[in-house]
């Protein structure tokens, strides 16, 4: 195998080294390029441009296989729980007991924040995009532990933040929730666990006792860990270059917050079960929705569907599919929005617009529907989205500190107007 690639420009042959990786991927490490050559390289998007070499989660769009730290996402699913994986993805290796255990207890004790932010809630006008009061609130975090912006600070005092973000997103997730509803706030119960906690402090009420369901604490549960982590997506790589140019990790999550929202990305969720209603409104004719998904004069895309490394199935659609299934079954719901979207998928993968192009359900595709089936209301599902993928932006802005990555700041191929001199305004 060759260690080097070679381009010609101009007549002239340029070498440029070769980077393969542990499941041999390979890629030509342009980091001298414009030095050794003048030339830059163009990429809108990134589609073929890697920013990094991570030793944290491995995809293979081809074959729909996704794992963190070399475990398959489907094991993870079935056996893990979701700070199990949190400290896997962090930590590089699946704790023993007694660090497990450690781990739980940390964040445990973090989970109440500054009473003062109590008073930011008050603030936000009623029903408030939850990802707008949470990135808002993650980045108040900063001001309460000013020590964290100082740059390049001991791993330990890093280590609180973690703790602290790991632990505070729920309440601040649940808290945008009760505000939005205009209910009473719930503090956290710390003789729960992590999934238990954040479902009591969104549903618990002062007057009754909250009974927590097993099927929806699973189902929570197997949610977070297939959103933990996945690579060098939107808003991954936001916040690898936010905390690239050593702002702090509350800085740096709270514009992972910011860049998840969007409908190409996170959002998704939210808008594929808003699409669903607007199908099931309008008739639940699935041939006309199709083909406005296809027609390119129309902006209406297939929510959902298709990914930008995935071109054959996404692996966590797949679990979360079975998940659906098994969670309305046991809680006896009957979704309109799941027989819409089942029959949905079913036409699209027959139809070959969608077979040519790769473009298949993705994790967002099925996802809402369970949030509805546990009451989690529509604007909290990114909310859900950015809970689960914490501990992934953490781990994936600790590797980019941890390797010394330089500021991220791309170059460009200008197009503009070329040089000319200023022209005084009675003369234009
Ligand atoms: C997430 O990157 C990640 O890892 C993200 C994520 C994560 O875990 O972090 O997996 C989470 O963001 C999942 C994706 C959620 N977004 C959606 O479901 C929105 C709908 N999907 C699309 O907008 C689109 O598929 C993207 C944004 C997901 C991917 O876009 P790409 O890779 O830029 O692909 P593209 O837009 O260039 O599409 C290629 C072709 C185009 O047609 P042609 O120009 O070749 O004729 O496919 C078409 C597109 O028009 N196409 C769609 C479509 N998605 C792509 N046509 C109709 N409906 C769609 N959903």
């Amino acid at each position: 195998m060759s260690d080097t690639a070679k381009i010609i420009v101009d007549d002239k042959t340029y070498e440029l080294p070769l980077v393969r990786g542990t499941e041999n991927e390979v890629a030509i490490d342009i980091s001298k390029l414009r030095a050794q050559t003048g030339i830059i390289t163009i990429d809108p998007g990134f589609k073929n441009t890697g920013s990094t070499q991570s030793a944290i989660t491995f995809l293979n769009g081809e074959k729909g296989e996704l794992r963190y730290r070399g475990y398959p996402i489907e094991q993870l699913a079935e056996n893990s729980d979701f700070l199990e994986v949190a400290y896997l993805l962090l930590n590089g290796e699946l704790p023993n007991h007694e660090q497990k255990q450690q781990f739980e207890t940390d964040v445990t004790r973090h989970t109440l924040i500054p009473e003062d932010m109590k008073q930011f809630y008050e603030a936000f006008p009623s029903h408030a995009h939850a990802m707008g009061i949470l990135s808002s609130m993650v980045s108040s975090l900063s001001t309460f532990y000013p020590d964290s912006q100082i740059p390049n600070r001991a791993k330990e005092d890093v280590q609180l933040t973690i703790t602290r973000l790991i632990a505070k997103l729920p309440t601040l997730a649940a808290l945008a929730y009760k505000s939005n509803m205009n209910l009473p706030y719930m503090y956290p119960d710390n003789s729960l666990n992590y999934v238990e906690n954040f479902l009591y402090m969104m549903f618990a009420v002062p007057s009754e006792k909250y009974q927590m369901d097993p099927v929806i604490v699973d189902a929570m549960n197997k949610l977070l860990i297939l959103h933990a982590d996945h690579e060098q997506n939107c808003s991954t790589s936001t916040v690898r270059v936010v905390g690239s140019s050593q702002a702090s990790l509350y800085s740096s999550i709270s514009a992972g917050v910011s860049a998840l929202w969007g409908p190409l990305h996170g959002g998704a969720n939210q808008a594929v079960i808003e699409m669903l209603e607007t199908i099931i409104a309008d008739g639940g004719d699935m041939d006309k929705w199709i083909n406005k998904a296809k027609d390119k004069n129309d902006p209406f895309r297939l929510m959902g569907f298709g990914h930008r490394v995935y071109k054959n199935f996404d692996p966590r659609a797949k679990i979360i599919k079975k998940a659906c299934d098994d969670v309305l079954n046991k809680l006896g719901i009957n979704d309109k929005a799941l027989e819409i979207a089942t029959h949905l998928e079913e036409v699209a993968l027959k139809d070959d617009y969608f077979v040519e192009r790769g473009l298949y359900p993705n994790v967002d595709f099925y996802s809402g529907i369970i949030y509805r089936a546990i009451g989690i209301p529509t604007d909290m599902f990114t909310a859900l989205f950015a809970l689960g993928r914490l501990p992934g932006w953490i781990a994936q802005w600790n590797e980019m500190v941890d390797n010394k990555e330089p500021i991220g700041r791309p170059r460009q191929v200008y197009v503009g107007a070329t040089k000319r001199d200023y022209v005084p305004i009675d003369q234009r």
